[in-house]
């Protein structure tokens, strides 16, 4: 038997998440039986979904989420002591693995050789998030060569890599972000137009870097500014539904005039992305994400908070904008 801790929901959510909606307790692991193995976390991720897949979340249960982990004790001899692994075993510093008991859920992973790496990029450029711009923009946008792509939440950790993507793939890429900091970063990273969605009009700020329209439109942040995209979009547009960020903490999605005026006439295809529903493309995605990373195609930032306290402080300050690229806690 280990001790650990673990992060609960103490209160339900009202509109901005805070550190008072967390309280941190400590667990008792027992010691693995027969097929199981015990993990201490090295790395962990907090995540936008979290506050929608919390919502419904009961008081007193430990938070959702993926982490990166060591193997210490083991009765598994796939994952021996030493093994580095990466599960959604939750907020929790030291976990009890039963790879059987319900393995959708758990989505456990062998960490792969990553040449030196950082293993918290298992968790981000070539995780869920870079599996998900991966597979949402190439799956749903189907981009061709010279096509314009806009990507808002350009400087997060799925809009950083859609951005790269799309340069890879010969596209022209304009990139939203909150920050000065932000767009300069994606100026380095070779978008070809970057704007400050909160120092701009948006209709004017598109009319200056799309003069031509949108084909592709890989959208982090709904509400809106998603909808008032669509005017700017040329025929046979296609659109993902990545994420809504703008809305998750409001409650409903905020009032907007029906965007399928141009959905129709436009003949634009759009459609919602869902990172759980691609298993199957997981590991073939990852593998040429990790090759772009290391041919020094792809690049990635990471915001780091140190320590397992911090867990609930670095899921906060995802709604201020507080991270570039990847937002990871390192214990
Ligand atoms: N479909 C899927 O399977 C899937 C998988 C992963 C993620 N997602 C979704 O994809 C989106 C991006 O995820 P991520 O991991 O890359 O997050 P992230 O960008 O690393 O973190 C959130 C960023 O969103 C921006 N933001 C926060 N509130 C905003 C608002 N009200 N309006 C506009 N921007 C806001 C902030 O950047 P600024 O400083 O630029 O505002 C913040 O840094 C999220 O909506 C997430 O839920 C979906």
């Amino acid at each position: 038997m280990v001790k650990g801790k673990a992060w609960v929901l103490a209160k339900t959510f009202e509109g901005e998440p805070t550190e008072a909606n967390f309280r941190l307790i400590n667990e008792e692991i027992p010691a693995p039986k027969q097929g199981e193995f015990v993990t201490e976390a090295v790395c962990l991720t907090v995540d936008p979904y979290m506050r929608t897949g919390m919502a419904g979340s009961a008081v007193g249960k430990v938070l959702m989420g993926e982490q990166v982990s060591r193997v210490t004790e083991s009765k598994n001899s796939e994952y021996p002591v030493g093994a580095l692994v990466q599960c959604y075993s939750g907020w929790r510093s030291r976990s009890l693995v039963n790879p059987k008991e319900n393995p959708e859920a758990l989505r456990l992973r062998k960490v792969p050789n990553l040449g030196g790496k950082d293993s918290s990029i298992a968790l981000g450029v070539i995780g869920m998030t870079g599996v998900t711009a991966y597979l949402g923009f190439l799956e749903v946008c189907q981009p061709k060569a010279g096509d314009t792509v806009l990507v808002s939440g350009a400087a997060g950790a799925v809009g950083s890599v859609v951005g790269q993507i799309a340069k890879i793939k010969g596209c022209r890429v304009i990139g939203s972000a909150g920050s000065k900091q932000k767009c300069d970063w994606l100026k380095s990273l070779g978008f070809d137009y970057v704007f400050n969605y909160k120092d701009v009009k948006l209709d004017d700020a598109l009319k200056a870097a799309a003069p031509k329209g949108i084909d592709c439109f890989y959208d982090n942040v709904g509400g809106e500014k998603a909808y008032r995209v669509l005017e700017h979009m040329n025929n046979y547009g296609r659109m993902c539904v990545g994420g809504a960020i703008s809305t998750y903490n409001t409650g409903k999605e905020p009032l907007v005039p029906s965007p399928f005026r141009n959905i129709l006439q436009k003949r634009l295809k759009v459609q919602g992305f869902v990172i759980f529903d691609w298993d199957s493309k997981f590991q073939e995605s990852r593998t040429q994400l990790l090759r772009w990373v290391n041919e020094g195609k792809l690049k990635y930032r990471e915001t780091v908070h140190n320590g397992f306290d911090n867990m609930p402080k670095a899921f906060v300050s995802l709604f201020s904008g507080a991270n570039t690229g990847k937002m990871i806690v390192k214990v």
